[in-house]
């Protein structure tokens, strides 16, 4: 039949396109597809821009914005959103080249290792993209893998594994907590495992998994496990010594902590690992993300000899060149200390306003976002517009257990770092007139 103008239909269409537009509403996961209102208010669409949304004078040379204060993508710095504007040139050019390979040496030191044997590896995609390079690469059909479920993104990698036929065995925590020690030497005990995979932070919950202890348990009970990193809402916030602690992987994306736009799967993997590769008796189940034929691309970029396999983004390569320049100009403790300290502030201004975290335990809680309970009374669907009207985004619950209760603030890079910038004093304000607004009083 064909298809007619239906005028009825606009407003369903409107409320599909301003999901993009609109960064105010709770976004729709596979667990919330049902909660999203059938109408939508205009008022919360943006306009252009106007001076009086923005949280600084000082903040950028950025057209004003509401501050994005979700846990990803993050606020830019602007000489990485500037790098983005470099003229066109070849991916295999002279250039290009050298912008590549010392992008690929810088993310060395990023995850701290001297180890000629590791092998970085940047690709473009999302973050997703680094757990399909450790299931198709890593793992053959039939192997077992551990996966340390600490919520919604745990889950993930676990449905991805299972995707490339891994047989996954899940160590499953409470909501805002993450599996302890002895139960994961426990079932270390129990089975052979090729892999273990611990979600560094678990963007859903903000529960941080502990990786320099888990490591040495992994070593001496199991010491022929790989030991896979989810490192997407960790890497350039928290602490990863990748050769002291005896990391197998790290994967991560360009959008968090490391503060550039979306778009670049990131990765590191051991020596161990790469043999891994090497061993399969079968080739990876994947062909774009295939260890096996980016190996050499990156190996040749890094010394400095065009290669092709895909075409990479030269663009977004640039802006991860600056942001990875500007965080090694000075010592990482200063960073990860820098990020601690912001979230030291945010979750006292949360225990003061008499807020509970969904990551109970102080020495489970990450320091690049903090998921907070809701009041009771207070929706996330009334706080979020109000928080965005004073120019502030704070993302909805993803966790299917738990997701209309609680909201989460992401406090990572620029927006903690740059001294010139207010964002975190002026979220946390936003934040306390926002529950007075919806009716909330402080005890
Ligand atoms: C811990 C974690 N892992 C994986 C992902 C998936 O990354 P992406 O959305 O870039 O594909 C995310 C995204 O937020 C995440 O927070």
């Amino acid at each position: 039949m064909p298809r007619q103008n239906q005028p009825e239909n606009h407003p369903a269409r409107l409320s599909l396109i301003s999901r993009h537009l609109a960064p105010v509403y709770p976004i729709n996961t596979p667990f919330t597809v049902e909660r999203h209102p059938d109408t939508i208010d205009t008022s919360l669409l943006p306009k252009t821009p106007s001076r009086s949304l923005s949280t600084s004078s000082k903040m950028s040379s950025q057209p004003a914005h509401p501050t994005l204060l979700i846990p990803g993508p993050i606020e830019f710095d602007d000489a990485v959103l500037q790098s983005m504007s470099h003229y066109s040139e070849s991916h295999v050019g002279a250039g290009f080249v050298a912008t590549f390979g010392e992008t690929l040496s810088m993310l060395r030191k990023l995850f701290q290792t001297s180890d000629p044997s590791a092998q970085p590896f940047v690709l473009s995609g999302s973050g997703t993209l680094g757990w399909d390079l450790v299931a198709a690469n890593l793992i053959e059909p039939g192997e077992d893998v551990l996966v340390l479920g600490t919520g919604y993104f745990s889950d993930g990698f676990a449905d991805c594994l299972r995707v490339y036929g891994a047989n996954v065995t899940e160590l499953k925590a409470p909501v805002g907590t993450k599996p302890q020690l002895p139960e994961v030497e426990k079932a270390l005990s129990e089975k052979k495992y090729k892999a273990i995979t611990v979600t560094h932070v678990d963007t859903s919950t903000g529960v941080l998994s502990e990786l320099k202890d888990l490591s040495a348990l992994v070593h001496r009970v199991s010491p022929d496990t790989l030991i896979i990193v989810d490192g997407v809402c960790s890497v350039a916030c928290e602490e990863i010594d990748f050769d002291a602690w005896g990391l197998d992987g790290v994967v991560t994306a360009s959008q968090k902590a490391i503060g550039c736009p979306a778009g670049l799967s990131i990765s590191m993997f051991s020596g161990r690992a790469m043999q891994a590769l090497q061993n399969r008796k079968t080739p990876p189940t994947a062909y774009f993300a295939s260890m096996k034929n980016w190996t050499p691309i990156m190996q040749n970029y890094e010394a400095k000899k065009p290669s092709y396999f895909a075409t990479p983004s030269p663009q977004l390569v640039h802006a991860l060149h600056t942001s990875l320049s500007q965080i090694l100009a000075k010592p990482l403790s200063e960073r990860f200390a820098g990020h601690k300290a912001a979230s030291d502030k945010v979750k006292k201004a949360i225990a003061d306003l008499g807020l509970k975290q969904v990551a109970a335990n102080p020495d489970e809680q990450a320091h690049g976002m903090t998921a907070i309970y809701l009041p009771g009374g207070v929706k996330g669907a009334d706080l979020l517009p109000i928080l965005a009207k004073k120019g502030v985004v704070f993302a909805g619950g993803i966790h299917k257990e738990i997701v209309t209760k609680y909201i989460r603030f992401g406090h990572m890079g620029v927006s903690v770092l740059d001294p010139k910038r207010t964002d975190i004093d002026h979220a946390i304000k936003a934040l306390e007139e926002g529950l007075a607004e919806c009716g909330y009083k402080k005890p």
